[in-house]
């Protein structure tokens, strides 16, 4: 058996996205047929429609969602019909090498659904990220649905499955944010918004937000930057480093991931902290500094994956803080759109109009 239901893919490197009719199958053992309420458009899904990921063409996109799950396959305990989820790529395996050393935030062989959701003439979709959730519904493995409360708004509940799960946890689960640091953010979209978000909620002692938008640096106080600088007009390092007693700051987020971004978080921290690198770099970019600079600095220089996040540890957490009112999550919804508005979204993105769209299904 199967069910016929509206989804946006991209068929063609570059091409806009389409609304199609996209088949569902029932859920085989593991997996589960989640009913999307809420999906939030990503940079990475126009990553995905620009060939960067791979060339899987054609891609059921979308991937920030939440929803209620409509049916389980055989096996199935982690949820049950009628539970309200978030859905996650990272599915841990309990099995691969970074599992059994007990870090399954660093699973390399996470779950996915194993049956393929497909065009009306069969042919195979490559889901984004593993969920695929443009769509009416969707077919994941039971590890990608993770249970919240369901008195969260799910336009806001959806955003923690990527982006801003990727924000926070670079700041508190990767970058160690604690009480009394300093913290400086490199670029202030969802993602870098999102670590200044988690620096305050972690208590950090200042939290100096950099972009080259003003408009941007505007809502990043508003999630908590105490300080913020325009790129274009200060240079970045020597300003973290008057604002921080001269040293440089703790800890130091590239929300931007380019190598003039990732050089300036290095040289804009204290001797001995952290650059998180959270931002994605393309394939083409290097970098070039002298060796004794590393050596002579010291500390840490880590990249974020997913924010080092265990979505069954921290999603519910992050949403019951959320509904307390002690992290303002729903600043990152811009606007809520259809599923036929999706490439608009994408160029409202890249213009900087927005720090999320979000589908409302
Ligand atoms: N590591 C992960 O697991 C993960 C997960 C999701 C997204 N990401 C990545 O995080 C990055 C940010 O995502 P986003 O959704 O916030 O994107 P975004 O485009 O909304 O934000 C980027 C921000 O950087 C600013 N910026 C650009 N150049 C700058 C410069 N030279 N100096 C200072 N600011 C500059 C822009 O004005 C913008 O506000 C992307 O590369 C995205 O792919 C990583
Ligand atoms: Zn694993
Ligand atoms: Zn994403």
């Amino acid at each position: 058996m199967t069910q016929t239901v509206r989804g946006v893919i991209s068929r063609e490197k570059g091409e806009p996205v389409e609304v199609v009719e996209v088949v569902i199958p029932d859920p085989g053992a593991g997996e589960v047929v989640v009913d999307i309420i809420a999906c939030g458009v990503c940079h990475t899904d126009l990553t995905y429609r620009e060939g960067g990921i791979n060339d899987e063409f054609p891609f059921l996109l979308g991937h920030e969602a939440a929803g209620t799950v409509e049916s389980v396959g055989a096996g199935v305990t982690n949820v049950q019909a009628g539970d309200f989820v978030i859905l996650n790529w990272r599915a841990v395996c309990g099995q691969c090498r970074a599992c059994k050393r007990g870090r399954p935030h660093l699973c390399f062989d996470t779950f996915n659904a194993e049956q393929p959701m497909t065009l009306t003439d069969g042919t195979p979709l490559t889901p984004a990220l593993g969920i695929g959730a443009f769509a009416d519904k969707t077919l994941v493995h039971e590890g990608q649905c993770t249970k919240v409360d369901p008195a969260a708004d799910p336009a806001v509940a959806g955003l923690l499955g990527c982006g801003v799960m990727a924000g926070i946890g670079a700041a508190i689960n990767t970058g160690a944010v604690n009480r009394d640091d300093t913290v400086a953010v490199i670029g202030c979209g969802g993602v870098g918004d999102a670590a200044i978000a988690g620096a305050a909620l972690v208590g950090a002692r200042r939290i100096i937000a950099v972009d080259t938008d003003n408009k941007k640096l505007d809502w990043a106080r508003g999630f908590g930057a105490t300080h913020t600088i325009n790129a274009k007009e200060l240079d970045p390092v020597a300003t973290i480093q008057d604002l921080t007693d001269g040293f440089g700051a703790d800890v130091v987020i590239d929300a931007v991931g380019r190598p003039e971004t990732w050089k300036q978080a290095f040289y804009a921290r204290d001797l001995a902290g952290t650059v998180v690198l959270v931002g994605v770099p393309t394939p083409d970019m290097t970098l070039e500094m002298p060796l004794i600079d590393f050596f002579s600095r010291g500390g840490s220089l880590k990249s974020s994956w997913y924010g080092d996040c265990l979505p069954e540890r921290d999603f519910p957490t992050l949403i019951s803080l959320y509904l307390q009112g002690r992290l303002p999550l729903e600043k990152f919804v811009s606007e809520r759109i259809g599923l036929e508005d999706i490439e608009s979204a994408f160029h409202r993105m890249h213009a900087g109009e927005v720090l999320r769209s979000v589908v409302i299904l």
